[in-house]
């Protein structure tokens, strides 16, 4: 039991330094989207690209700008985008949401993720 005890207290304290201990910052979460999403996607209320625009993304359900030819995976995921389901999302988008479309690989750094779902909370 004493042992069990120690384990458990061994992975709360890695758990605690894994999460990112500072504020997520959007004007970084601006860089991250130019440099890894702005090829793709508009920041215009309703533009189109390649993927989506993502003006009001956070609160708006998944697959539901009109105009854009979504992937029948993504109509049918179709909840409502909260910060932690961008941040499932943007890091695996395979995972994410299977069988979606989005040719992007995923973004493993956590504290860059923050920043870029506080940028994407700014688009209105
Ligand atoms: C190479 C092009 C490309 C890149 C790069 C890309 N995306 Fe996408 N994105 C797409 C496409 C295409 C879709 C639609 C996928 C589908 O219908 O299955 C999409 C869908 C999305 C959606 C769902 C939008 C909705 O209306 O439901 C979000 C959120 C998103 N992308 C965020 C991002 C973020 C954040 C980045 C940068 C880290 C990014 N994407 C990088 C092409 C891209």
């Amino acid at each position: 039991m004493t042992r069990f005890s120690t384990l458990y207290a061994v992975a709360a304290v890695g758990l605690a330094l894994a999460s990112p201990a500072r504020a997520a910052d959007p004007a970084k979460g601006k860089a991250v989207f130019q440099a890894q999403c702005a090829m793709c996607h508009q920041v215009k209320p309703k533009a189109l690209g390649i993927g989506p625009s993502l003006a009001g993304v956070v609160g708006r359900k998944a697959g539901t700008l009109p105009g854009f030819a979504y992937s029948p995976a993504m109509k049918t995921f179709a909840k409502p985008w909260t910060p932690a389901l961008l941040g499932t999302y943007i890091a695996a988008p395979m995972k994410g949401v299977p069988g979606n479309r989005m040719p992007y690989a995923g973004l493993a750094d956590a504290a860059k993720r923050a920043d870029l779902i506080a940028y994407l909370a700014t688009l209105k």
